[in-house]
C-alpha cells in the first residue's frame, strides 16, 4: 500500500470512535463518565477484523461488560483506592480525574519535556511489574500512545488511562509489554521534532531488557496491513522517514540491549 493511500484508509479507521467520553462530577468529585456508543457491534467486528489483519496484538471487546470490567480492574490494579471508578449506567463507568494533562495535550502546547519521558517510563516500568488472573504473567495496557498517559508537573509522575483494548492472552508477557514499548515510541518517533532526545531517556528510565531486547525484534518497518497500523501509529510518517528513524533506534539507542 503506498503512503497516500494508507493515510486516506488510516483516517478513516482514526475517525471511528466507540465511546464517548465526558467529565462529570459526582458529589463533589470531578472525574470522567466513559460509555460506549449503541449499535458499534458491527464497528468493533470490523475493528477487530483489521486488528487482527495487522497484526497489531490488540483486540477490542466485543462485549460491553467485559469492556467496562476490564477498565476498572486495571484502574484499581495501578492505582489501588487511590484513584475511585465504578460502573455507572449498563453501558459504562466513571473515574476520578487523576491531576495533569495527556503527554499529547503537552505536546501541542510544545511542552513535552525531558522529565516526562523519565516520568513514563518509570511508570511503564511499574505499571509492567503488576500481576493481573487476565493474563499468564505481567500486565500490559495494549493502547499506550501519548494521550493515553496523563503528566502532572507537581508531583512529576505519569499516569496510564484508557484500558480500551486489550492484549492476545497467547502471548508472552514480554511480547505484550514490548508492544507496549513500541506504541509509544511509534507515537514519539511520529510526532516529536526531537525524538531522538525523548526516546534514549524513556529507555534509561524503564530499563528492562528482556522486554526491551524483544521490542528490537519488533523493529522493523512492515508491509501490507501491518505498514498501515505502522502509518495510523506514527502520525503517518513517510516510509524513508520511519525506515531511518527505526533504524536509528534500533541502531543507537538498543545496541547494548
Ligand atoms: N481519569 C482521568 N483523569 C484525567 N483525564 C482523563 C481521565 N479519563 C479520561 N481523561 C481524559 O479524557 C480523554 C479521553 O479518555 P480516554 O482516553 O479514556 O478515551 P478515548 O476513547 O481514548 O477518547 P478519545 O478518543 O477522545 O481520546 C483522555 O485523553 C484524557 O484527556
Ligand atoms: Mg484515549
Amino acid at each position: 500500500m503506498n503512503d497516500r493511500l494508507s493515510f486516506l484508509v488510516g483516517h478513516l479507521i482514526d475517525a471511528v470512535r466507540v465511546n464517548v467520553v465526558s467529565p462529570q462530577t459526582i458529589n463533589g468529585e470531578i472525574g470522567w463518565f466513559k460509555r460506549r456508543k449503541i449499535g458499534m457491534d458491527v464497528t468493533i467486528g470490523l475493528g477487530n477484523i483489521f486488528l487482527k489483519l495487522s497484526r497489531s496484538r490488540i483486540w477490542m471487546f466485543p462485549n460491553c461488560q467485559a469492556w467496562v470490567q476490564w477498565e476498572i480492574h486495571c484502574f484499581h490494579l495501578l492505582y489501588g483506592d487511590r484513584i475511585e471508578c465504578h460502573t455507572k449506567g449498563n453501558r459504562g463507568f466513571w473515574v476520578q480525574a487523576m491531576p495533569g494533562k495527556s503527554l499529547w495535550q503537552w505536546l501541542q502546547e510544545g511542552e513535552l519535556t525531558i522529565a516526562m519521558m523519565e516520568a513514563a517510563g518509570k511508570t511503564f516500568r511499574h505499571a509492567h511489574t503488576r500481576h493481573t488472573n487476565f493474563f499468564p504473567g505481567g500486565w500490559s495496557h495494549g493502547d499506550c500512545h501519548l494521550a493515553n498517559v496523563l503528566y502532572d508537573p507537581k508531583s512529576e509522575t505519569a499516569y496510564l488511562i484508557d484500558f480500551e483494548t486489550r492484549h492476545w492472552i497467547q502471548l508472552s508477557t514480554e511480547e505484550r509489554q514490548a508492544d507496549d514499548l513500541l506504541i509509544f515510541l511509534l507515537d514519539i518517533t511520529g510526532r516529536c521534532e526531537n525524538w531522538a532526545e525523548l526516546l534514549p531517556i524513556f529507555f534509561q528510565s524503564y530499563n528492562r531488557p528482556l522486554v526491551m531486547r524483544q521490542l528490537k525484534l519488533y523493529l522493523s518497518v512492515p508491509n501490507g496491513w501491518e505498514r498501515l497500523l505502522w502509518a495510523t501509529r506514527s502520525n503517518y510518517l513517510s516510509t524513508p522517514q520511519l525506515l531511518s528513524r527505526i533504524a536509528h533506534i534500533r541502531t543507537q539507542f538498543l545496541s547494548h540491549i
